[in-house]
């Protein structure tokens, strides 16, 4: 390694360490969260109406065990400073060894098991001040949403391997580095548009291959490109094509976005998606220059990963970091996920209980 390019890997390292943080969880605080999530559970989980408030008293209740410095550090994320928090410490569901086929998801969705896993994602994110959310126009409007190949594309194949792979988190292909969407904001609504998830919470019910997941902050990228291609990143020069966990005949694609913008309260806010995003054709050269750097940086930045499984969680920043996956290679793996809302965001509401916002 040469000198001129040390500053910028220690640079680079010094953010990551700052921006990946893990929170462990002792033996009586986790039995307790356990606890919580098994009441949750029993009423049905997130999806539950009178689960919202029940998430919060238990995360208010758990905060009274937590020391100062767990409590600085749930307060760091709510305040929108970490890109990842690492749960660690948390006690297993279940067990039970994944079959050999994955069930219908119908039938995964309702085991006490996976809502279990999504009752306590649901108090986490209370714990950073995220209330859990779905979109109208996602995931069939619901809360929790499973992470695993039932629409093929991994490198094994599935029993009724359809010819033409989805392109989504129901599928078993690689995803390339991304935020969630929706595209049209990222903390306040517009134009009939709420924003796009502030965080997403993952967990696993099953990964017996240990597969990864990865998460690419984006400080240390953006710091690299610059910033006068930061600015031209604020520009509604860019569009995306609509995502495949939309509901069918819902949401769309869209255009003259931003890829960044400034916010008062959580400083910068990113949307983006490297299999979606392009520059628009009739955009001037120098920000046709400053997409292609941050394309270039994403593809040079080195991935932090986590393997997931039932004794960890991950909250993922959503306008701070990107995430990505490799090709699925066990079928059997099946993640938990929920989308949340942070105290900074301000959407538009469809329902309260459960919160279903407008996409
Ligand atoms: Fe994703």
């Amino acid at each position: 390694m040469t000198d001129a390019i040390k500053p910028d890997v220690e640079t680079a390292e010094f953010f990551t360490e700052q921006e990946i943080r893990t929170f462990s969880f002792d033996i009586r605080q986790s039995a307790l969260l356990h606890k919580f999530a098994e009441e949750l559970a029993a009423i049905g989980g997130p999806q539950a109406p009178g689960a919202k408030s029940k998430a919060s008293l238990a995360a208010i209740q758990l905060k009274f065990l937590f020391s100062k410095d767990q409590c600085e550090l749930l307060g760091a994320y709510s305040d929108g400073l970490v890109c990842v928090l690492i749960f660690e410490g948390l006690q297993k569901f279940t067990d039970v060894s994944p079959p050999h086929e994955l069930p219908v998801l119908t039938s995964l969705e309702n085991r006490y098991d996976v809502l279990c896993l999504a009752a306590r994602n649901q108090i986490l994110l209370k714990l950073v001040d995220n209330s859990a959310f779905a979109y109208d126009m996602d995931n069939e409007g619901k809360l929790v949403r499973l992470v695993a190949n039932f629409k093929g594309g991994g490198l094994n194949k599935i029993p009724a391997e359809p010819d033409i792979k989805e392109l989504s988190s129901h599928s078993g292909l690689a995803l390339g580095p991304h935020t969630e969407a929706p595209y049209w904001c990222a903390v306040n609504a517009k134009e009939g548009h709420s924003p796009s998830p502030s965080s997403l919470i993952l967990s696993a019910l099953w990964n017996p291959s240990l597969e990864p997941t990865s998460v690419i902050p984006l400080p240390p990228v953006l710091e690299k490109i610059g910033v006068t291609n930061c600015l031209a990143l604020t520009t509604g020069n860019f569009q995306f094509t609509r995502s495949d966990s939309f509901v069918s005949g819902k949401g769309g694609d869209g255009r003259n976005v931003s890829i960044l913008e400034f916010d008062d309260k959580v400083g910068f806010a990113a949307r983006f998606n490297s299999y979606r995003f392009s520059v628009s054709e009739n955009a001037s050269s120098l920000v046709k220059t400053a997409y292609a750097a941050l394309c270039q940086s994403v593809g040079e930045a080195t991935p932090v990963e986590h393997t997931l499984t039932q004794e960890s969680a991950m909250v993922i920043n959503n306008v701070r970091a990107l995430h990505c996956r490799d090709l699925i290679k066990d079928n059997r793996r099946v993640l938990v996920r929920i989308f949340g809302l942070s105290k900074f965001s301000s959407p538009i509401v469809i329902t309260d209980d459960p919160l279903r916002l407008q996409g």
